[in-house]
């Protein structure tokens, strides 16, 4: 037997019980003759007291011992643990397996890099946090199978080996030994699937799926990661709004007891108006202002050559009254290699100190202070040059300064709706247009009159939900009608034969009565990441590649010996 009781179950009430348990040593405290240890395992850490006569070889830190003792109060009392109110006192012990010298510590707020904690990963997950999260994965997992199963949806798997297509990011590929020459590709998500379930005349559907993307890792995105795939039959885009907040606020309310709001709506265009990016922060202020009118009523030189002048307030900024503390934040932004910015902070004795720029002097900081109705400790930063570059510039400008100032509440959670994104985007260098979300998704019925000679005034049926800053979930409702589908190929791109043989099966599919439908998918693996405020998707993922796409404890990608290249006629 190697227990009786696990390391986070005894109290006081069990005074005076002879127990078994078996644990990882975290601690080890020297008395000479006496140890006081105290072991660990998935349940807790109990404090055990040895006498060294038990012992015949020395213990080490993780080494893994099973005992047999008795419960006994304890005299100096740990009201920070559970069985802190109790110890055993040990009168057998065996050493179930000894353990090297450890890589990096077995605590909370370990000395591990990121490098020996992922090459060691079995031991990373012995600690409390990475234990924990994957706790709250599990948990999360069980509520959102729980509360859709409840609602109708139906889990249904849909195949990880599929085609390769050129839409979309890049995918992984897979050689097929039994068809020379042939290749699968990794699923990217499991699009198509479901709108062919929907065909199939199932009504709701989810799945939680591993996804697989040949992009660059980051802390938000990883080459593998899990969505939460859902599709609904005969909806409208508020039905799924609807619906997926609902969904949204039950998990937080159940995972964290925190009430959210009613999401805002906010149109691509708008976002990007007044925040610059489609992933707008709403937890502070700081909306931008358009300035193009002001400088061409004022005559601003060289500003007036530009496309757009952008600007923001930060309103009460009671620092940076030098140059030099302004010049501290402005180190981050330089980085981004983009010098098309000044700024202007107004003084509390009504004077501003301002950018070193030949264009700009006392006469057109006062114009600008006075335009946004500044009071003093205000402080400016206006962008300017092409729209998409001074809108892009002025939105890190913002999340730099918010992160710089302390102005985000780390405590609140902001979503909102993305609605009405354009269909497509042109893409220059391949000279022709790509889907912003993916080729299936369903134009607005009030646009479709420039389908076919104006694609790119037209708006999709397409949302994202994102919350504080990040893209959580992203979907549409669907086209359902070959016809559509196929101007929407011909935009993209696709030839005649193209068409026929990537995506004959679903075109054809939907001619036998396909229904409207539509549906949304969540990044999993970064909505846990946000609820419980950490910084790195990693943390919630057992066995995460690093940033480079590496799994560098089992050491993959790896080269494949020449038989085995040969065999899949790889050589
Ligand atoms: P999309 O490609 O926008 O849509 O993906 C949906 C959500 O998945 C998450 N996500 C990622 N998470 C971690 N690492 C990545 N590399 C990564 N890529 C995406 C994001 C994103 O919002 N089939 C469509 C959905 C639909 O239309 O229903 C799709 O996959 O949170």
């Amino acid at each position: 037997m190697y227990r009786t009781h696990n390391c986070g179950e005894l109290r006081k009430k069990d005074i005076g019980e002879k127990v078994i348990l078996s644990g990882w040593i975290q601690n080890i405290r020297n008395f000479g003759s006496l140890f006081f240890i105290d072991i660990r395992d998935y349940f807790g850490i109990t404090q055990i007291i040895l006498s060294k006569s038990l012992l015949t070889i020395s213990l080490g830190k993780e080494f893994l011992i099973r005992i047999n003792g008795e419960v006994i109060e304890r005299l100096s009392k740990n009201y920070n643990l559970n069985t802190g109110e109790i110890e055993i006192k040990v009168s057998k012990i065996d050493i179930l397996n000894s353990s090297l010298p450890l890589p990096f510590s077995i605590i909370d707020k370990t000395d591990g890099s990121e490098e020996n904690r992922m090459t060691h990963r079995y031991l990373d997950i012995r600690r409390n946090l990475i234990k924990k999260n994957l706790i709250m994965r599990h948990k999360i997992f069980l509520m959102i199978r729980n509360f859709l199963s409840m609602k109708g949806f139906i889990e249904v798997e849909t195949p990880v080996l599929i085609n390769h297509t050129s839409e979309g990011a890049r995918s992984f590929v897979v050689p097929s030994r039994n068809h020379v020459g042939k290749f699968y590709a990794l699923s990217q998500s499991p699009q198509l699937f479901k709108q062919l379930l929907m065909i199939g005349g199932i009504d709701k559907y989810f799945q939680i799926v591993k996804c697989f993307r040949d992009e660059d890792a980051r802390s938000d995105r990883q080459i593998e990661f899990t969505q939460l795939d859902c599709e609904m039959s005969f909806v409208n885009e508020n039905d799924v709004l609807i619906f997926f907040e609902y969904f949204i606020k039950h998990i937080f309310n159940n995972i964290k007891n925190i009430k959210l709001d009613t999401f805002p709506k906010i149109s691509y265009f708008d976002a990007i108006k007044m925040y610059g990016t489609d992933s707008p922060d709403i937890r502070f202020g700081m909306k931008f202002c358009e300035l193009n009118d002001l400088v061409h009523k004022k005559e601003i030189n060289y500003l007036i050559k530009q496309e757009l002048i952008v600007g923001i307030k930060i309103k009460k900024c009671k620092c940076f009254y030098t140059y030099d503390n302004i010049n501290s934040i402005l180190d981050n932004i330089k980085k981004l290699n983009n010098e098309n910015f000044f700024w202007i902070k107004y003084l509390p004795d009504k004077t501003f100190i301002y950018s070193n720029k030949s264009f700009i002097n006392k006469e057109i900081c006062s114009i600008f202070i006075e335009y946004f109705q500044s009071n003093p400790d205000d402080l400016l930063f206006i962008s300017y040059g092409e729209k998409k570059d001074a809108r892009n510039l002025l939105h890190k400008i913002r999340l730099e300064i918010a992160n710089c100032l302390n102005l985000i509440n780390k405590k609140i959670f902001k979503p909102l709706w993305i609605k009405d994104i354009p269909l497509f985007e042109w893409e220059e260098k391949n000279n022709r247009y790509k889907s912003m979300h993916h080729p299936f998704t369903s134009p607005k019925e009030e646009d479709l009159q420039y389908l076919e000679n104006n694609p790119e005034n037209v708006r999709s049926k397409s949302y994202d939900l994102v919350i504080n800053g990040t893209e959580i979930g992203s979907g549409s409702i669907r086209i359902y009608k070959k016809k559509i589908q196929n101007i929407i190929f011909k935009h993209l791109g696709l030839s005649k034969k193209e068409i026929e043989s990537n995506f004959s099966f679903f075109t054809k599919a939907l001619t036998y009565g396909a229904p409207p439908h539509g549906g949304i998918a969540f990044g999993l693996d970064r909505l846990i990441n946000l609820i419980e405020g950490d910084e790195d998707i990693k943390n919630f993922i057992a066995f995460p590649k690093n940033n480079d796409g590496k799994d560098i404890m089992i050491n993959t990608p790896s080269s494949l010996d020449m038989d085995k290249l040969k065999e899949l006629y790889l050589r």
